[in-house]
């Protein structure tokens, strides 16, 4: 093959691979077609890898054959043993390895040009080229070490209360305007290889620095807005290799990365800038460490109340939250679910979109325990449906389902869209205690009228509400 039919080929492929990446992200919107969407993606990225190994420029295959070997026997032990649960920790040592993978081959490239300028075969360093190299280097270290951060918060081998250096936005911004400084310095002078380690180094440090006063539970906005980092350094390199298929998968992993950032941020009613400067949750906000509510007077009610009230309605929607995913208990819940429809009760879900700790975290479980998917319902088709209902189940919920974010304008979640449960005819709160949520405050939802709290883990709770079920007649 001549070799501007090899490129035309490759091309070829890449416009297949990115067709695929396309249709496999908008597949992935969807818990009824994510798998078909992830089969998707990886074939994409299986066309897009093999075309780019007939290119000319690759002249021996060994070392690639040897890493391509090692990294799937890695991915494929990752993928058997990693918990669901530890998902959002894999998926910031991801991003982690992407951002510095493109760091790497964007500084080899920029090594590279300048070597051949030393030799002669080319008169400078193009400028544009320079300043993306430099552009992706940075943005991939940075990326590198806010990932690991992330990643030692999630696994507990870093501490994952914020951790507030003093003066630490000046220090940042210092460091961010040396960073720009440097790079600015070596796009005119490019043959300068211990500043553009210099610079490397100086934007791993500034990623740990960033990552450092952001507290653990805000780790999963954190590591989206990597994930699109990491997208980004991608594409950036792809353009210094004049790579298509990277820049194209790059501005898709960023894109992405950046819209489902902005979700999280929406849904939990806080700004970008709010989470990323961190400090959130520094002082006792957690469920465990948060200050005595409850007390006011409620009712509480015990299994056998409660599986009257559920025995003898008509429909039940479950509002599952992060209790849910400590306790497990998901199994328990689909039993006690069937047990109601067969007694011709209406039974749906209603999750929303920050329920738990990460991204989709109540859809998984559900899933896991093979939940129906038609049994599920978004925020937007919940809110209708609770005028409608009988009974509404909390199950370990709580700042997704408090009024306060539409009546007080004092409250720090006012504003975030919850899922109206007060408006159901019953509310049964399954918790442990009256104790706060992730937002450390308390819950009005708790005290009123219609709302009963049956105290316990929610897997015994609800375990011993099958058992009450079956015996009522
Ligand atoms: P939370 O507001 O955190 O409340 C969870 C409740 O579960 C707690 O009040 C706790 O009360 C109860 N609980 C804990 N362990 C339990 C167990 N074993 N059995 C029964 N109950 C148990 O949860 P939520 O309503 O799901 O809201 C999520 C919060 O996390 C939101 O504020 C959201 O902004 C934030 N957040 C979400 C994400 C994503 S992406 N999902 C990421 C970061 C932060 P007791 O201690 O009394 O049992």
């Amino acid at each position: 093959m001549s070799e501007q039919v090899t490129i035309n080929v490759i091309n070829g492929f890449y416009i297949v691979a990115a067709v695929l990446f396309i249709l496999g992200i908008k597949f992935l919107g969807s818990p009824r077609t994510a798998r078909k969407g992830n089969a998707l993606s990886a074939l994409a990225m299986l066309i897009a890898i093999s075309a780019t190994l007939i290119s000319k420029e690759i002249i021996e295959f060994e070392w690639i054959i040897l890493g391509v070997a090692i990294g799937s026997v890695i991915g494929i032990v990752l993928a058997r043993t990693v918990q669901m649960t530890a998902m959002p920790q894999m998926v910031a040592i991801f991003n982690g390895f992407g951002g510095g993978g493109s760091a790497l081959v964007a500084a080899a490239e920029f090594i590279r040009i300048n070597d051949l300028v030393s030799v002669g075969e080319l008169a400078s360093v193009p400028k544009d080229v320079a300043a993306i190299a430099i552009f992706s280097t940075v943005l991939g270290a940075l990326t590198l070490t806010g990932s690991l951060i992330a990643f030692g918060k999630l696994q507990g081998l870093v501490t994952t209360r914020p951790v507030l250096m003093p003066a630490r936005n000046i220090i940042n911004a210092l460091l961010g305007i040396a960073i720009v400084a440097i790079s600015v310095y070596l796009v005119f002078e490019p043959n300068n290889p211990e500043l553009y380690a210099l610079v490397g180094i100086l934007a791993a440090l500034f990623g740990i620095l960033l990552v450092m006063p952001i507290g653990g539970a805000d780790m999963p906005v954190v590591i989206s807005l990597l994930n699109s980092y990491s997208g980004i350094a991608a594409a950036a390199t792809g353009f210094v290799l004049e790579n298509t298929i990277l820049i194209v998968a790059g501005a898709v992993v960023g894109a992405s990365g950046l819209i489902l950032t902005r979700i999280m941020t929406k849904a939990m009613n806080r700004s970008l800038s709010n989470v990323m400067l961190g400090g959130f949750g520094a002082e006792g906000s957690s469920s465990t460490g948060g200050p005595a509510a409850g007390e006011r007077p409620y009712r509480s009610v015990t299994a056998e109340d409660t599986a009257m009230i559920l025995g003898y309605s008509q429909s039940v929607i479950f509002v599952p939250g992060y209790g849910l995913a400590v306790a497990q208990a998901q199994h328990a819940v689909k039993e006690l679910a069937g047990l109601l429809q067969e007694r011709g009760i209406s039974v749906k879900y209603a999750i929303h979109p920050v329920a738990g700790r990460m991204p989709g975290h109540m859809n998984v479980l559900l899933a896991e325990a093979d939940v129906p998917y038609d049994q599920l319902m978004d925020l937007d088709q919940s809110n209708p449906e609770f005028e409608r209902t009988d009974v509404a189940v909390v199950i370990g919920a709580n700042d997704v389902i408090n009024p306060a974010a539409r009546t007080d304008p004092e409250s720090p979640i006012y504003g975030m869209p919850i899922l109206n449960v007060d408006s159901a005819r019953q509310v049964v709160v399954l918790k442990r205690s009256m104790a706060v949520g992730f937002s450390g405050i308390d819950n009005d939802l708790f005290y009123l009228d219609n709302t009963s709290m049956y105290f316990g883990d929610a897997k015994k709770s609800v375990q011993d509400l099958v058992g009450e079920l079956r015996q009522l007649d």
